[in-house]
């Protein structure tokens, strides 16, 4: 491989999973918006149908306008498989770039523009330390079938610990489906990484009553008697994007706004999702906008740069942020610098590969399973 000129390690490396993660090159630190595009734009146009360029819904406008497709998280994996593109450029997070790389053929290969954007729940429940909880856990409830189910924002190593272990992977949209499943199968669920998820997806299921939560860095928030009671488990892991939102902040949107409606993501806490009028994914966020009446108000509990694209992408509806003072910006999303996405472009259309993220072959398989059996419930 060519070497080239790259910045001077600003990070600790031993911060992240991919140890071949480079960080942007200083010549592409100060691109003015209109360079910027034109070359994105060229190399795209040279690259053809060898690239495909996925957003997520929380990417900022610059990668967004770039992006084939727009979408949730599991959506866009899905749209990586069936474009059959030799490269998928991620505009997400790790966990998704990996979720796209179980996913994809062998000969698709997926790159994070930054190495950076790594989602902080995702690193909550990192493998080690669940396989030692595990071990208190089952030690705890001896007699117990228990099921793990990570969310879909965890990493390959968790996808794959819980097929190992019987379990499987959900997203926002089918936990319900996955708690069901897994009481077909066993007697409890251990739910990772996202305890507020877990915690809405128990009420839906008329189960409150049987959570227990597991805190892994305080001893005296692992309780194993209450483990031994509780048909769910909730590990301690929480957004901390979504988890800023209150229910004060719903009051305050209907006190000023009589007519407004509210959606908000399922990573909310509990009197935030009880008070809401609609609670869903990314994509359902996106289709209450789409399905709503022109004149119609919705205020939006999720990340910032979904509630300005759904404000651009739909004039005739007014779309408010559900808690305009305090900026709901999910900093690991907004890693993804259009600079780099100009960075790995431009390197894929001279041949050279950057930041590519590929989980190990051992991982991948049983991650798959997860996966797999997701698709099947
Ligand atoms: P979706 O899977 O609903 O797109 O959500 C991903 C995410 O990171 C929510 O915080
Ligand atoms: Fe992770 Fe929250 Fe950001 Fe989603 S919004 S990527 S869960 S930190």
């Amino acid at each position: 491989m060519v070497k080239m000129e790259t910045a001077e390690l600003e990070t600790d490396l031993s911060l992240f999973k991919y140890d071949n993660l480079e960080q942007l090159p200083p010549r592409y630190r100060e691109l003015e918006e209109s360079e910027r595009t034109a070359r994105i734009e060229a190399a795209l146009e040279e690259l053809g149908d060898d690239v495909v360029v996925l957003g997520h819904n929380y990417q900022r406008r610059e990668i967004v306008e770039h992006a084939d497709f727009v979408g949730d998280s599991y959506q866009l994996s899905k749209e990586a498989a069936a474009a059959d593109a030799e490269y998928v450029v991620f505009g997400g997070v790790t966990f998704m770039a990996e979720s796209a790389d179980i996913i994809t053929d062998d000969d698709q290969t997926v790159i994070l523009p930054s190495m950076e954007a790594s989602c902080p729940m995702a690193g909550m429940a990192e493998a080690l330390q669940v396989d030692s909880a595990w071990a208190e856990i089952t030690a705890a409830a001896p007699d117990a079938d228990i099921i793990p189910i990570t969310y879909m924002n965890s990493y390959a190593d968790l996808k794959a610990f819980c097929a190992s272990q019987g379990g499987l992977v959900c997203t926002s949209s089918n936990a319900h489906r996955a708690f069901e499943w897994a009481f077909e199968c066993g007697d409890k669920v251990l739910f990772l990484p996202d305890k507020h998820l877990g915690e809405n997806t128990a009420h839906r299921l008329d189960m409150e009553d049987e959570i227990a939560e597991w805190d892994p860095w305080d001893p005296e928030g692992k309780d194993a008697a209450e483990v031994a009671e509780s048909d769910i488990v909730l590990w301690d892991g929480y957004c901390q994007v979504h988890e800023r939102f209150r229910a004060d902040h719903i009051e305050e949107i209907r006190e000023d706004h009589p007519d407004a409606n509210v959606v908000v993501h399922p990573e909310c806490r509990r009197e935030v999702v009880e008070a809401a009028d609609v609670v869903g994914s990314t994509s359902t966020i996106c289709e209450t906008v789409e399905n709503a009446d022109p004149g119609e108000t919705w205020a939006i509990g999720t990340e910032i740069h979904l509630t300005n694209h759904l404000q651009r992408w739909h004039p005739e509806v007014e779309v408010l942020p559900l808690c305009g003072e305090a900026c709901m910006d999910c900093n690991a999303m907004r890693q993804i610098d259009p600079n780099y996405l100009a960075w790995v472009l431009e390197e894929l259309a001279e041949g050279r590969e950057r930041n590519v993220i590929e989980v190990a072959p051992e991982e991948k398989e049983l991650a798959a399973v997860a996966l797999d059996r997701m698709l099947e419930i």
